[in-house]
Order: structure tokens, then sequence, then C-alpha cells
């Protein structure tokens, strides 16, 4: 059963009753949801998580839903830790790890946000959802909504990856493609989100995504039997997933699961976006819109982040740093980790290798430390991307459908 008890605006810090549909808070601060951590220390046990469902929504006491028939589950969550031996013998770095979040349901960590956020809106009776998108949110929400018979209303960007637009169909979401980036989605969104009758599910302007996205913290808390890493590297569009493990952290703190040591955080972006990059190296609190955003981590194309502010915090209180890598260093990092590991990552998590050779190489980081890198999603979802570096030459009797099992 869920311990939530109300929201709290992560600005101005009013509260707000749970049970019922929140956006923003009227200063624009985003909603955190709060959970009387003091019922849930004594009525749960870490020894008991074991016991609950493979799945993210075996930490439901810490997760919103109120009525668990709600639950929309594909499966998401509960994704392999794995050493990456070769990979961190080559980089000089004994303590490896990536946690690999394209096994999710539809490819991406995308999937642990929206199997909370369409949960809420069951919960919540919502019917009609709506979300902009950089494309792998989008599939994660057509997902659920199909699952859960709602109805999904989808605006990404012209260009996103070929998969996330099909899959989007497949599930059967209204989808428009805009011509511009997910700012501008998001606005379409806004525009049109009341005249509609849309629950706006952009990422925080919704509170529940974040808490399905948090549960990377507390998975990676649980395989590493309590003890949390000394780096965490994490592929920061949104920062959504890095401001939620953060505040898992925190409530894990609070119900006595784990110490006051926290790893430091790392935000990797792209060149061609990197607004949080920015924005730590001047000193900022928040960022400036970053313009001409462009990169073939498409789901790190977010010039203006909505929690930057979250994000930059997390960064610097932890240690931690935001560092770009250029695409040509992450999907040369992306094919090296193929080939070394055997894991296809998205180039959203072969950033996080491109960058974790940078900070070995300036000694931001020692051979000796316990590393953790998120892949947050599947190379299969970005075969343009991946394409520019293995084109096929002529078209073979091989490259066609079928072509090796039809007989001669
Ligand atoms: C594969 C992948 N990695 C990372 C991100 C960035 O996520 P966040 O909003 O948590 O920074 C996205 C967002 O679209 C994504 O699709
Ligand atoms: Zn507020």
């Amino acid at each position: 059963m869920t311990t939530v008890s109300h929201l709290e605006c992560s600005l101005c810090q009013k509260r707000f009753p749970a049970g019922q549909v929140w956006n923003l808070c009227e200063c624009g601060g985003p909603l955190l949801v709060r959970y009387d951590l003091d019922q849930a220390k004594t009525s749960w046990n870490r020894a008991w998580i074991p016991n609950g469902p493979a799945s993210m929504w075996r930490y439901q006491p810490v997760l919103p839903v109120r009525r668990p028939e709600s639950i929309i589950s594909l499966g998401e969550g509960f994704t392999p830790l794995l050493r990456a031996r070769r990979l961190g013998q080559h980089l000089g770095c004994r303590d490896l790890w990536i946690k690999d979040e394209g096994l999710n349901p539809t490819g991406s960590f995308k999937a642990r946000g929206m199997s909370c956020a369409i949960s809420m809106a069951v919960d919540l009776g919502v019917k009609k959802v709506a979300t902009p998108s950089a494309g792998n949110a989008a599939s994660a929400m057509a997902a659920y909504a199909a699952a859960a018979g709602l109805e999904a209303h989808i605006f990404m960007p012209r260009d996103v990856p070929q998969a996330n637009y099909i899959e989007c169909k497949a599930f059967g979401a209204h989808v428009t493609l805009v011509d511009g980036l997910i700012s501008n989605c998001g606005r379409i969104v806004a525009e049109r989100k009341d005249q509609e009758g849309w629950f706006d599910v952009s990422t925080l302007k919704e509170p529940y995504r974040i808490e399905g996205k948090k549960t990377m913290g507390y998975e990676v808390a649980e395989q590493f039997r309590w003890e949390l890493p000394d780096a965490i590297f994490y592929p920061t569009g949104g920062g959504v997933g890095l401001i939620g493990m953060w505040k898992a952290f925190a409530e894990m703190e609070a119900m006595g699961w784990i110490n006051a040591k926290r790893p430091k955080m790392i935000a990797v972006q792209p060149t061609g976006c990197q607004p949080v990059v920015r924005a730590f190296e001047e000193n900022a609190e928040r960022t400036r819109f970053w313009d001409d955003a462009h990169t073939v981590a498409s789901g790190l194309r977010v010039p203006k982040p909505l929690g930057d502010f979250l994000v930059l915090d997390a960064v610097r209180s932890s240690g931690g740093c935001a560092i770009a890598v250029s695409d040509e260093e992450l999907l040369t990092a992306g094919i090296d980790l193929a080939g070394r590991q055997g894991m296809f990552a998205a180039p959203e998590g072969a950033a996080c290798i491109a960058a974790l050779e940078k900070l070995l190489a300036s000694g931001f980081l020692k051979p000796d430390e316990k590393i953790v890198i998120y892949n947050t999603g599947s190379g299969l979802k970005y075969l343009e991307a991946y394409s520019t570096r293995f084109p096929r030459s002529t078209a073979g009797e091989q490259d066609k459908l079928g072509g090796l099992i039809t007989p001669r």
C-alpha cells in the first residue's frame, strides 16, 4: 500500500492534497510527491522487497498509486546491473557497472515514468492523456495508454527516430509530427489541453513520471546491497531521472535503509545541446535556452529543462559535475561498448561512456572508484544514427527481404 501523504511545490514548498489531478504550482514550480516515511519505516522492511514483483512495483509503498488495481504494468524496471569488465579494463576503471535500461518495455527507461503516470491517470479517473516528447516518452506513453484503454495524443519533432513514430502509431496513439523541438511540442499541448480535455503528461508538469523514474535509484541501492556507488553517470535531457534518483536516495536515508554517503552525480549532455553543462560551468542556478539544439542522441535534445535547478542542485551537492561529449565521440563509444560488452546502447547511454573516458583522463575519477553508467535505452531504437557508421554499400542479394532463405 502507498504511504503517499501530499504533494509539495519544489520552488515555494506550498502543499497540495494527494488524490487529485495536478500539474504545476501557481508559482511555476514542479510538484513533488511526499510520503509518510515514518509510517513506511515501521510498516515496511527492505528485506521484504525480494518478495514483491520483479518490476519497479516492488517499491509500491513509495509510489503514489492508491488502488493496486489501477497499476498498469508491462514489466518495467528491475533491469540488470551488469559488471562491465572488458570495457572497464580498456578504460582503466576497475569497478565499472552498467544499468541496462534498454531492456524495459518500449526499449527505454521512459517506461518507468509512464507506468507510474498512466497508473495514476487511471487511479484519478483521467480518460485522455497528451504529451510532447523527444521520442521515447511518446513510445512509452502510447504503450501504457493502450494497455489502460486511454486515448493518447502525442506531439513530437518530425525528425524523431523512425522507431518512435512507428511504435506510437502501432499502439494506436494520435500522433502529430511538429516542425520544431520538444519545446515547440510542449507549447502546443499547453495551448490545446483545456479545450480538448487532455491531462498534460509533460515531464515534471505532471508529478508522477518522476516517481516511476526514481525507482532507478531504489534499484541500484538494492542491487548493491544498500550501499551506493561512488559515481553515477546519467544522460541528461530534462534530467528527471537524475532528480528522481536523488529524491530516492533521500527517501531511503529517511527510512534508515542507506547512510548519508551519496554518489557523485554526473550529468552528461551532447555538445549540440548542453544547457545544463553551460549553467554548471557558469555557476548559475538555472539554465538558459540552448539555441539551435541538435544531436543524434534525440532524448537529450531538450534546450531548456523545466527542472534545471533541481538537476544542478543534485549535481553540485553530490560533488559531481556536468560534461558534454560530441556526437562523433558518443557514437564511437557506443560501438566500442557493443564490441566489448555485447550491449547495444542508445546514443544517450553511449554518451556516458565517452564522458567517463574524459573524467578518468582528467583525474576527476580514480581507477578504483565504483562507477555506474545508466544506459537509458536500446541502440535498436536508433538505427538511423548508427547506420551512419555502418553504411551498406551496394544493394546485394542479402539486402532483399527474405533473400537469404529464398531458394535460388
Ligand atoms: C534514451 C533516453 N535517455 C535519456 C533521456 C533524458 O531523460 P531525462 O529527462 O531523465 O533527462 C531521454 C529522454 O527522452 C531518452 O529518451
Ligand atoms: Zn510553488
